[in-house]
């Protein structure tokens, strides 16, 4: 297979030597004729380990070349990987100029090329990219139809600058949507070399994976800082502290907590919070990205509750009142949160948890609810039958095996917010609301 690729950056410039090395034919396009004529001598455009001498080798293996013609670069290749810059605009939008301005200098020779030709998105772009701008422009400029003649596919790139030759071929996996099978099959033989699993998703799912990626690589560097800043103010070496945080791999670093639902509460998470934030205050330092995640949880108690109120229910069943399955513990729970604001719009429920029963809770427990919804028995059910019966909203608030049946005991005028999966192999329809799905 023949490979073009646009834009000889880090991105590009590692990708097409690699891809070279991997046996392919490839022939790198860039606007700069610098970088393509110094490709051409066999000298890398970008500073990075290990670059030089591959460059140097595959161009004089006769397997990498590079052009300033992008006609002649699809006119000649089967796949062309786009990886041009996406860089930021003043208001932090993303700069989308280049994608486009390539999508239709490809399309125009799509329309010439009588084999089909796969246009593969390298880029870090915002989801529907590919969809609404990438495919439109190449069906524009060739003439031709998404899956006949235009096949298009978003395969983000993860190397980091300093160790790309490393990760093209160690990545923690191939991602990939494409708009076809043609272009899946295609793109996925590129890969044979590379020693990773291949995840193919939707390819919006494929857009918004990258930008979860890094956005948590920066929550995990401020995260680490918001907590050596505060070690080190009370005399503590933030570097021991993080060193054994990471010893952790069941909680820490680990899928544990990384689950988009409903806000964490419980009798731990926001008081050991506050106390942090609240110390680190007295020691003048700001750690925002723990106030954030108190901000954060208390938005996701106001989403769902926007959820539950926008369906226009007066009276709403909510399963699950502890703050998560399989405990009675209440204090803090976001379902108590969530409880309160309904009751607060005048909204009528009935609550089934099989953990609280007003004779087994005692101490601090019964006095936080007691505090926060005084008349809580009176609106507690004996059953998830007895709990959903009569409203208008069903409330899932936590995985209890019992709620699984809700599918079956709702009537078909009934509206399930979800708000923990509990129910699984549903996105949001008319009558199932995710609160991220
Ligand atoms: N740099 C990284 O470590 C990294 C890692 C993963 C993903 N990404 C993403 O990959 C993309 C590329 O990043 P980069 O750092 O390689 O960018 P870069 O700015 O280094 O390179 C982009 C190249 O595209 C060329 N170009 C612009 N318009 C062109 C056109 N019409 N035809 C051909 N070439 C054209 C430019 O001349 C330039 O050489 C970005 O979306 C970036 O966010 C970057």
């Amino acid at each position: 297979m023949r490979i073009s690729v646009f834009g000889l950056g880090y991105v590009g410039a590692v990708s097409a030597a690699c891809f070279a090395r991997d046996g392919f034919d490839v022939l790198g396009v860039d606007v700069a004729a610098s970088k393509v004529d110094g490709i051409n001598d066999g000298v890398a455009p970008i500073v990075e380990e290990g670059i030089q001498e591959l460059v140097s080798e595959v161009v004089s293996a006769g397997a990498l070349r590079a052009t300033t013609d992008a006609a002649e670069a699809v006119a000649e290749t089967d796949i062309s990987m786009l990886c041009v810059g996406t860089p930021s605009r003043p208001n932090g939008s993303i700069d989308l100029s280049y994608v486009e301005r390539v999508s239709e200098q490809i399309g125009e020779q799509i329309a010439r090329k009588i084999e089909p030709h796969v246009v593969v998105l390298r880029s870090t772009v915002i989801p529907g990219t590919l969809d609404d701008i990438v495919v439109p422009t190449l069906e524009r400029a060739s003439g031709k139809r998404g899956g006949d003649g235009v096949h298009a596919c978003m395969n983000p790139e993860f190397l980091r600058e300093g160790t790309s030759i490393r990760d093209f071929y160690d990545p923690p996996f191939t991602l990939f949507g494409a708009t076809d099978d043609f272009a899946a099959e295609r793109l996925t033989e590129c890969y044979a070399h590379v020693d990773a699993p291949i995840y193919r998703v939707s390819v919006k799912a494929a857009e918004m994976v990258k930008y979860a990626c890094n956005a948590f690589h920066a929550v995990k560097v401020s995260f680490a800082n918001d907590i050596g800043n505060v070690a080190k103010a009370m005399g503590i070496d933030g570097q021991e502290v993080m060193r054994v945080f990471c010893e952790d791999t069941k909680l820490n670093i680990s899928p544990s907590y990384l689950k988009p639902g409903f806000a964490f509460g419980g009798s731990c998470l926001p008081k050991d919070v506050r106390a942090l934030t609240y110390e680190a205050r007295r020691h003048d330092i700001e750690t925002p990205i723990l106030r954030a995640a108190l901000e954060t949880n208390a938005g996701q108690v106001d989403r769902a509750a926007r959820m539950i109120l926008e369906t226009g229910a007066r009276r709403v069943g909510l399963l699950g009142l502890s703050f998560k399955e399989g405990t009675d513990d209440l204090r803090e729970s976001p379902m108590v949160a969530l409880a309160e604001t309904l009751i607060g719009k005048g909204i009528e429920l009935q609550i089934y948890d099989r953990n609280v029963r007003e004779a087994g809770l005692i101490g601090a427990n019964r006095a936080y609810i007691e505090a926060h919804i005084p008349h809580i028995w009176s609106l507690m059910t004996e059953s998830v039958e007895d709990a959903v019966h009569g409203t208008a909203v069903i409330v899932l608030a936590n995985k209890d095996d019992e709620f699984a049946r809700v599918e079956e005991l709702r009537s078909d005028d009934q509206i399930v917010v979800d708000l923990a999966r509990a129910i699984p192999g549903h996105t949001s329809s008319d009558w199932y609301r995710g609160i991220c799905w």
